[in-house]
């Protein structure tokens, strides 16, 4: 039987310590304009897929030649994102189009968006090109909520705008098909659909338990559109 050499036995054992050194760095962008919980959503998903998360935040020059101008600045942005707590590092000015030299520039292995898809002025997929190099994965994108929805029913400042889209249609006995047409539910519109279930809260939770003897503090309030301040106070 073969015995292997002391110095075969060091090589794997240095192997196998540098495959366990060796540190998944995600890379994750948007305009995280209006920080809602489907960005902080994204954020956790793509971080539970590495070991080091570097979030690319947009300017605002970038997002209004693509999208329109956006209602939080650039600054606000990243100080938003920067305070989230599943992020490592925040890089600012990141390009729309997520390009392969932006990748290796930041070491990062793979990119992470939500499963769907951002284009262009012109209609380009802003992910084409870690896409083709095999440098891109999905999270789930959360559903019923969107920087969009939030603006639309700031400007509507009704009082129904928490009822969801087939409520009100059976309410007011409109006729149609809610399937179809500008009623149509959509689930990136509407009311949130978040399920705040224990396997929900346990993953977004830190799941540190309280020690004997820790002041715990129980903070109440509306969290109506999050801001900076709250998000510097640590509720995500
Ligand atoms: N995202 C998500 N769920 C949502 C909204 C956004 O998972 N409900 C994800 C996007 O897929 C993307 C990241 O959050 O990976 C940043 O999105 P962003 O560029 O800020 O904008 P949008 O996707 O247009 O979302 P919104 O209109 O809500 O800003």
């Amino acid at each position: 039987m073969a015995t292997k050499r002391v110095s075969d036995v060091q090589s794997s054992a240095e192997m196998a310590s540098e495959k366990k050194q060796k540190q998944v760095r995600v890379w994750v962008d948007g305009c995280f304009d209006m920080v809602h919980f489907g960005h902080a959503n994204a954020i956790r998903q793509a971080r539970q897929m590495g070991d080091y998360l570097i979030v690319g935040v947009h300017s605002d020059e970038e997002i209004s030649k693509h999208k329109g101008p956006p209602v939080y600045n650039e600054q606000e942005r990243y100080k938003m994102v920067r305070a989230i707590k599943w992020v490592d590092e925040v890089v600012e000015d990141a390009p729309y189009v997520t390009t392969l030299e932006t990748l290796e520039k930041y070491n990062c292995d793979f990119c992470v968006h939500g499963d769907d898809i951002t284009v262009t002025a012109d209609g380009t997929d802003t992910y084409h090109l870690v896409k083709a190099a095999g440098k891109y994965k999905e999270c789930k994108r959360t559903a019923g909520v969107s920087t969009t929805d939030l603006v639309g029913r700031m400007l509507l400042v009704t009082k129904s705008h928490h009822e969801r889209d087939e409520e009100k249609a059976v309410d007011k006995n409109q006729a149609g098909d809610i399937g179809s047409g500008s009623t149509a539910s959509s689930p990136w519109t509407g009311v949130s659909q978040f399920l705040p279930t224990s396997n929900k809260i346990i993953q977004f939770s830190s799941g540190k338990e309280p020690k004997p003897g820790d002041k715990i503090v129980y903070v109440a309030g509306a969290f109506d559109l999050f801001h900076i301040l709250l998000l510097m106070n640590g509720f995500i």
